[in-house]
């Protein structure tokens, strides 16, 4: 996990309410509601993962969106306002201890989403059950600190910091990468270097002769 337990980087996060331009570039990629969508069986948008959710900047930006969304952190006194909201699903989870969220018994056992965002996060484990967890036509938004960072400040240690090209790496041939960038972002909400990513899970759906999975919007806002 990244170190936010320390005091000063936990309330930073905490006071930072923007979403990240990243998601809100690539959130209109997430479709819409479908067998998988929806909490509780209803017509709305499908289900979106906000993972390691922290304040939940991006669940409520996706909640604006009008997607449902299921927020999952350790701490979720910060989305306490969020309890009465019907398209919000708070988890309260520890995703690096005891069984994992994902696996039979845990509150996500079995379940697929639209959208999956994780930012400013990284617990290698999970990766695989991310990718898992992502529907036909989903799509993966995620961005994290990266090696690189260490020149500049926390988090440094290489556990919470990704490689160069390893989102590409684990992800490349089983979702279609749509963006990627690995690389210093001084005027990003928390500076620092930066490994961003989004892929969709679609490289199974192609209705071309080809093969190749149809392209994706990614001009810039
Ligand atoms: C830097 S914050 C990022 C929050 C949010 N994704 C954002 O971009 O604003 C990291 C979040 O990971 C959560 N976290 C860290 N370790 C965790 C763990 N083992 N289980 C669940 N959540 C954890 C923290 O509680 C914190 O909310």
């Amino acid at each position: 996990m990244q170190n936010t337990h320390q005091p000063d980087l936990r309330s930073r996060h905490l006071r930072i309410t923007e979403p990240s331009p990243w998601v809100r570039r690539f959130a209109p990629l997430i479709p819409p509601g479908d067998e998988n969508g929806g909490i509780n069986g209803d017509d709305k948008r499908g289900a979106v993962l906000d993972l390691a959710a922290g304040g939940g900047r991006h669940g409520r930006y996706l909640l604006g969106l009008g997607f449902s969304v299921v927020l999952v952190d350790r701490d979720i006194a910060p989305l306490a306002d969020l309890a009465g909201e019907p398209r919000a699903e708070i988890i309260e989870a520890d995703l690096e201890t005891g069984t994992s969220v994902f696996a039979p018994g845990g509150p996500l056992a079995g379940r697929t989403f639209a959208g999956i965002v994780v930012v400013n996060y990284l617990h290698r484990p999970l990766v695989e059950e991310i990718v898992a967890a992502l529907a036909p036509g989903g799509v993966l938004i995620y961005e994290t600190f990266a090696s690189g960072n260490e020149l500049f400040q926390r988090p440094r240690n290489p556990d919470h910091l990704l490689r160069c090209g390893e989102l590409l790496d684990l992800l490349g041939g089983r979702l279609q990468i749509v963006a990627y960038e690995h690389g210093l972002d001084e005027t990003a909400e928390i500076p620092g270097v930066k490994q961003r990513i989004c892929a969709v899970n679609d490289l199974d759906a192609s209705d071309r002769d080809d093969g190749e999975p149809g392209p994706h919007p990614v001009a810039p806002d």
